[in-house]
């Protein structure tokens, strides 16, 4: 999605822009561009990578000590020059008067654009943004502070802005609702940013901007106004955790990375817990915890099958009825409430909109207790649900989610053995077992990462392919999907998963000789109903990829190519069995030579719906 950078300094800010701009291309997008303040505001923008833009600054002899900067991820308008940002506006106060970088949507924009042609203000782009930049420039009274602080009030949607004027060279205000939107102090100098990431090496010392804050960017400070423009103070917290984020050492893409540092990843997400208690989730878990008689967990994406995955578990383990629904179908629709049932939100960013609009409208609905599991200390999902769960998963760059997934199992495993435990459902001898098996989760996960070399074997074949089935069943059925999912998302073959047993009511008319079926095979309470499921496959020429437990007893034989994982490993199983799909999927795209930290039309952290 979208990203902001913004800086107000003594020296040229150009190059910490540019490097912002870099640090937030992970998140995806389709253009860029960056503008200064400097004797009049100038502005280069590209519809090609940050690099390129750099070169083209650099060519330009563009400098200044005030500017803002944008990656853009196209929604109003196709992505071309004219629609990247900054937006800038010419009118009353004379040319390029007005500059504006803006994440999100602004729902209202068609009428204020009407408003604003019929008062002879000239459109040069598609974007819903360049009404905020008309919008200012018509309101501005001489001071942008107050100009913009009444600006906002006529905006609706989710949004975060930052805004400069030729006439106030050494001032950036910037604004949010709905959209992140962070300050970093420097020693004489001040920042703007969507993300912490952005200003990783040049600052430590973030504000996080709350709801309907509007901020004063100087050289000499910061002031911060909240909703009702009241003067306020918010806390700076030092932020070290993207220092070593951006840094790729052995591997050749994020996604590797981050695949390789799941063991690590689980290890920080249980650092702490010693039994399963209600504490770990908040304070007040305990009482909430004895309140509720039902689960509706609420997510989108990889953390929706995640949130699949812990249905099984809360149901067959805690005994409690659990639903999940993915968040932008459940924001829209009338469901049969149940005001004790927890609403667990699953999210790797916490901003996801569709995901935090779901939640707003669970509580509307009036269900009474939600807890997010969430990747983001600071996101507005942890601070909107009553508890949480941090996993400590580390920055994740790589569009499609890995470590995010296999933390949030983890601390969906947590929280559904503290539930029940709470509901006298877990001895102190499973307790203890249960709590060993999360120990040395790590280790069990290093040697399923031992297997890349088999699992780059199979890649070669499938990247010749347009399409693959995958199959699992029950608890493995979401890890079927998940695997499903990330080999569409960046190697663009496209995937279908299905529950085995749902084969021969559909799915098998697809299985000929050229169809690959990857298939998860753990030794659980199924393994020989999946192995009739196999027999239907091969029966019909279909090619068997198989990640089967030690202890399952399948072989490799003609049409049925095996890697055999660890023994089974219970409950925790498909945290196992989901690593070698991410590496299938991930040495496909390799070998197929995709962009996989930036697969082509996708973003990281939708904030916008
Ligand atoms: C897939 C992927 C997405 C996200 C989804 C939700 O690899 O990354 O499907 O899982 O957009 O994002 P979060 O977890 O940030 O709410």
């Amino acid at each position: 999605m979208c990203g902001i950078v913004g800086a107000v300094a003594q020296r040229n800010i150009v190059p910490i822009l540019l490097e912002g701009l870099k640090r937030l291309e992970y998140r995806g997008y389709d253009s860029c561009g960056v503008a200064v303040n400097s004797q009049g505001l100038k502005r280069a923008r590209s519809v090609a990578r940050v690099a390129e833009l750099e070169r083209e600054v650099e060519q330009t002899g563009f400098a200044g000590s005030a500017g803002i900067a944008h990656t853009r991820w196209a929604t109003h308008g196709a992505p071309a020059t004219n629609n990247a940002h900054p937006h800038f506006s010419s009118g009353k106060h004379g040319e390029n008067f007005i500059g504006v970088v803006h994440n999100g949507i602004i729902e209202n924009y068609e009428s204020i654009r009407d408003e604003l042609k019929a008062k002879g203000y000239h459109f040069e782009s598609q974007t819903d943004t360049e009404v905020v930049a008309h919008l200012v420039n018509d309101s501005y009274d001489g001071d942008l502070l107050r100009t913009v602080q009444k600006v906002v009030k006529r905006l609706t949607g989710a949004f975060a802005i930052a805004v400069f004027c030729k006439d106030e060279p050494e001032r950036v205000i910037g604004a949010r609702l709905g959209c992140p939107l962070i300050v970093g102090l420097g020693h004489g100098e001040n920042f703007l940013a969507s993300d912490a990431m952005a200003l990783a090496g040049t600052t430590d010392q973030i504000i996080y901007l709350e709801e309907g804050d509007v901020v004063d960017v100087k050289r000499e400070g910061v002031r911060i106004f909240d909703r009702d423009d009241q003067e306020v103070q918010r806390k700076a917290q030092t932020v070290t955790a993207y220092s070593g984020a951006i840094d790729l050492g052995p591997y050749r893409h994020y996604m590797q990375k981050e695949i390789f540092e799941q063991p690590r990843a689980i290890t920080d997400t249980l650092e702490g817990v010693q039994g399963f208690v209600p504490d770990l989730f908040g304070q007040r878990a305990e009482e909430v915890f004895g309140q509720i008689d039902a689960v509706q967990i609420l997510a989108c994406g990889t953390s929706y099958y995640s949130g699949m995955t812990a249905k099984y578990w809360l149901e067959s383990v805690a005994g409690l009825p659990t639903s999940v629904e993915i968040a932008s179908e459940y924001r829209y629709r009338t469901p049969a409430v149940n005001p004790n049932a927890l609403i667990v939100v699953i999210s790797q960013s916490g901003e996801t909109a569709d995901t935090l609009a779901a939640l707003k409208y669970a509580k509307e609905l009036g269900h009474k207790h939600s807890i997010a599991i969430c990747n983001v200390a600071t996101s507005a999902m942890v601070r909107e649900t009553e508890l949480a769960y941090l996993t400590r998963a580390g920055a994740e760059i790589g569009v499609a989610s890995t470590k995010a997934f296999t933390t949030q199992l983890t601390a969906l495993f947590l929280l559904t053995l503290t539930l029940a435990k709470m509901r006298g459902r877990l001895s102190a001898e499973e307790e203890q077992q249960q709590l060993r098996n999360l120990r040395h989760l790590p280790t069990a996960l290093q040697s399923v990462l031992a297997l890349e070399p088999q699992v780059i074997a199979w890649a070669e074949a499938f990247a010749r392919k347009e399409n693959a089935l995958f199959l699992g069943r029950g608890l493995h059925y979401p890890i079927a999907l998940e695997g499903a999912l990330k080999l569409k998302e960046i190697s663009y073959i496209h995937a279908e998963a299905y529950p085995a047993g749902e084969l021969k009511h559909g799915p098998l008319a697809l299985v000929t000789a050229e169809m690959p079926v990857v298939t998860v095979a753990p030794n659980d309470a199924l393994i020989e109903k999946l192995k009739s499921n196999m027999q239907e496959v091969r029966a019909r020429g279909g090619q068997l990829y198989v990640f089967a437990d030690g202890d399952s007893h399948i072989s490799s034989s003609e049409g049925v190519h095996v890697i055999r994982m660890p023994e089974h490993y219970g409950l925790l199983s498909p945290i196992l069995h989901v690593v070698p799909l991410q590496l299938l999927a991930y040495h496909t795209a390799l070998a197929r030579g995709t962009d996989v930290d930036k697969p082509r039309n996708l973003a990281k952290s939708v904030t916008v719906e």
